[in-house]
């Protein structure tokens, strides 16, 4: 009986012995051409970090929701070139990589209340979106897995709705733009769309109406005001603990 139990608790700790040296493992990645052992489960922007750069632009959220922080690597052998977001891609031994900074756009300026949810409107503000060759890199590369090139072909058409539909979850990385060959600033496309959809054709919500009235007769002053006071960590908690649809 006793030795059961001690072979159990000894399989526990070898267990945990080896989770420990997975945690530890190093690997061997490439930064900007030159070699760093850094630990196996890192992520890019963490193996940067472990390599001792600082990163003061190009990491925004760390949890791959804000776009800052694009990259792009190599693996051993292998001549495809993979993108990713730096805070949630893990390294992988032998990784040739890099974190792209800003990628440079033209940012179309435009008064949405002058404008049509229609293709004219996509042909007049991003004009370069009718240069497209349909070769679907924006696609193959975008880490948000979304249908770029769709959403470009949708905008062709004025097709507004699909647009925003198939652009809702982009994160603006700008990794398809990076690589398009014709040009096109996809992201600042789908954005449009996006407004176009808000400002024209989203259907009537009540309920949206319903609270906009709470909020302006200070129905949730207290609550914010609680929130505005809280630490970053009770703000954490509070943001990971609420109530999820
Ligand atoms: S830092 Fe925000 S997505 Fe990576």
């Amino acid at each position: 009986m006793s030795s059961g139990k001690n072979a159990k608790s000894k399989n526990k700790s070898t267990a945990k012995k080896a989770e420990e040296d997975a945690a530890f493992r190093l690997v061997t990645v490439y930064i900007m051409g030159k070699p760093y052992k850094v630990p196996a489960e890192a992520t890019i922007m963490g193996a940067i970090e472990y390599a001792g750069q600082q990163i003061i632009r190009g990491a925004g959220c760390r949890e791959g929701f804000c776009g800052a922080c694009g990259a792009i690597f190599r693996l051993p052998g292998d001549y495809k070139i993979y993108s990713g977001l730096a805070c949630t891609t893990v390294v992988q031994e032998g990784m040739t990589l890099t974190q792209i900074p800003a990628f440079p756009v033209q940012k179309a300026v435009y008064d949405l209340e002058k404008l049509e949810p229609n293709a004219a409107t996509f042909q007049k503000v991003y004009p370069v979106v009718f240069r497209c060759v349909s070769c679907n890199t924006c696609t193959k590369v975008c880490p948000q897995g979304l249908q770029v090139m769709d959403y470009v072909n949708a905008a062709m058409r004025g097709d507004v709705e699909a647009v925003m539909d198939l652009s809702f979850d982009c994160v603006c990385c700008g990794l398809c733009a990076m690589r398009c060959p014709a040009e096109i600033v996809q992201h600042k496309v789908g954005i449009l769309g996006k407004r176009l959809y808000g400002r024209y054709l989203r259907k009537h919500s009540p309920e949206l109406a319903e609270r906009v009235k709470q909020i302006e007769a200070g129905v949730f002053d207290k609550e914010f005001s609680q929130l505005m006071a809280m630490s970053k960590e009770k703000l954490k908690k509070a943001y990971y603990d609420r109530d999820m649809e």
